[in-house]
């Protein structure tokens, strides 16, 4: 099959290519799919660049996200079959023609396959930080960083359970942040005065998705260190907030994701949609930190 594949790591721009590599077969518990889009995750290029270690023994297939059709079924798998059209978590990349998937859901009828192929981690990771805060309906989160892959579905999930939603983004994206249900405003210094200024009740959850500092301003707001979750500030544990990297409840997490799309209470922009060849510039792209929305890769 064609896929992307890097061989030592380093900038992807220059480390990725696309070559023939021998398909990968689904094993037990894991399904294959033909791969129709493949999201692009910050943690792919960190991958890429070393942030694992140093370079694979062998031409390595990045990727995580993507969206297909079911073309193989492993052993003791079931609720699934061939023909089917899935979203979920690649392991051993997906930036290919084939990928095996290790926890998936059934993709809406109605949701673009780039759609469905953008969302697999932004939308678990969302659903799993609004699931580590348990806040009621009607009480307040910030989402620092709301324009983003994981920002965009962790405010449209918190709305959809009937959260007040304060959202951060530049200033290109405030009207954009606005339009899924958040109130807006900028990231950075003063953080904590101006959303005082718009949640004058308080703040019961704080979500920082950016890994830019705002975990200490998001524990002025709560007042509680634990009702503050970050998925990329990997030091702030030591402060006693939430630090989530994943787990187990993946496959749970994708079906209330797919629910969602389902009843039209969760959207992802596609901000391009790549041919692999084009894999090391959607990398780059994505590595700039200002996509709004998704990159996908389409092989
Ligand atoms: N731990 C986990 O389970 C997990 C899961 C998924 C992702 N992650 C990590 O979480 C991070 C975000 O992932 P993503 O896919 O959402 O990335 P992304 O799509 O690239 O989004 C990045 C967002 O950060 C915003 N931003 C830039 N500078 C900022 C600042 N100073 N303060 C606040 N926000 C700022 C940008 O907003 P503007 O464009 O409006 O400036 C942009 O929307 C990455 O580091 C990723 O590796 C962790």
């Amino acid at each position: 099959m064609r896929a992307a594949v890097y061989t030592e790591t380093g900038d992807p721009a220059d480390v990725l290519r696309v070559a023939e590599v021998a398909e990968p077969h689904a094993g037990p518990g894991h399904i294959r799919i033909a791969v129709r889009a493949a999201g692009v995750n910050p943690i792919d290029w960190k991958i890429v660049g070393g942030l694992r270690g140093g370079s694979p023994d062998h031409p390595t297939v990045p990727g995580i996200d993507a969206a297909g059709v079911v073309d193989e079924v492993g052993a003791g798998v079931t609720g699934v079959r061939a023909g089917d059209a899935v979203f979920g978590h690649a392991t051993g990349g997906s930036a290919a023609e084939h990928a095996v998937l290790s926890a998936w859901a059934h993709k809406p009828a109605g949701t673009p396959f780039e759609v469905a192929g953008g969302l697999p981690v932004a939308g678990e990771t969302a659903v799993r930080v609004l699931d580590l805060l348990g806040l009621e309906p009607g009480q307040t989160v910030v989402v620092d960083g709301a324009s983003g892959g994981v920002g965009i579905a962790t405010v449209q999930l918190a709305v959809a359970r009937g959260l007040v939603v304060i959202g951060t983004a530049g200033e290109a994206n405030q009207e954009f942040v606005r339009s899924l249900g958040a109130l807006p405003t900028r990231y950075g210094a003063g953080l904590v005065d101006r959303v005082r200024a718009l949640a004058p009740g308080g703040v019961d959850g704080g979500v920082d998705t950016a890994g830019r500092g705002s975990v200490r301003d998001l524990v002025t707001l709560t007042g509680n260190p634990t009702k503050v979750v970050t998925i990329a500030d990997f030091a702030a544990g030591e402060l006693g907030v939430q630090v989530t990297t994943g787990g187990e409840g993946q496959a749970a997490r994708l079906a209330e994701v797919a629910e969602l799309l389902a009843a039209g209470r969760l959207d992802m922009p596609i901000a391009g949609a790549y041919p692999l060849e084009q894999i090391g510039a959607a990398y780059t792209e994505s590595r700039g930190g200002h996509v709004r929305g998704k990159l996908v890769l389409i092989p």
